[in-house]
């Protein structure tokens, strides 16, 4: 059983995810730790984040570890626990411009697809239900208003003692949110047969409650069928 999350950054995936992966018993898989991790490794290595061959080589030759565990997903680089060290405004800074690479996004997917293909799985990201997962049993796509994904951003800024302006962080959101959706490799759309749910006026355990009745519905499908 394959649960694909997609949506725009703010929108509340990884919460609702790691919610919903717990409820059902089944690992979590953070598609954008992965791309972080390689941003991460490229800026140890000083790699530059527009040099495709240089990312490729690096993500061929130091495969990403991810270890689900209860508070979310461990990620290992070169033996190297980085699982803090990836949320880092200086590896936020770079990871759109690594991630849109397409023989980057090529190594990336292929690891998603290996680890995806062992067991179930709620996987978040942008382009889960869309290329490495187009078979999931059930597809989100997760959004909410720029407005109230630019307050959460904020309110989870300052919950790590980053004090920003509101006008500052909305056109930071707005911005990934042009770069996520314009990019020309697997650019972020509604999955075909997503469920569409908007988190503006609903809380992650609500949000996470529907996914999980929705994923009932699946499997009670799945079961009614003949054979
Ligand atoms: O979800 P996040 O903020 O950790 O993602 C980090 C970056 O990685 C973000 O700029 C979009 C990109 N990403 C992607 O291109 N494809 C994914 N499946 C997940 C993330």
């Amino acid at each position: 059983m394959i649960v694909a999350i997609d949506g725009p950054a703010g929108a509340g995936k990884s919460t609702v995810a790691r919610a919903v992966a717990r409820r059902l018993g089944v690992a979590y898989l953070d598609t954008g730790a992965m791309y972080r991790a390689l941003t991460w490794l490229a800026l140890e290595e000083a790699v530059p984040p527009s040099d495709e061959d240089a990312l490729v080589a690096l993500a061929r030759a130091n495969p990403i570890e991810i270890e689900p565990t209860d508070d979310g997903d461990r990620v290992r680089v070169t033996g190297q626990d980085v699982t803090a060290a990836i949320r880092t405004p200086a590896v936020a800074a770079q990871v759109s411009e690594v991630s849109a690479h397409p023989r980057v996004r090529d190594e990336v997917v292929a690891a998603q697809r290996a680890l995806l293909s062992q067991g179930s799985w709620v996987s978040d990201g942008r382009d889960v239900g869309t290329v490495v997962c187009p078979d999931a049993d059930l597809k989100v796509f997760l959004t909410a208003s720029l407005q109230e994904r630019a307050r959460r951003r904020r309110a989870d800024l300052r919950a790590r003692g980053v004090e920003m302006d509101e006008a500052v962080v909305l056109e930071d959101v707005r911005r990934r949110d042009h770069a996520d959706s314009t990019r020309s490799a697997s650019p972020l759309r509604i999955a075909q047969g997503a469920v569409v749910i908007d988190s503006s006026e609903l809380d992650a355990d609500s949000v996470a409650d529907l996914i999980v009745s929705l994923v009932e519905d699946v499997r009670e499908r799945a079961g009614a069928q003949p054979g």
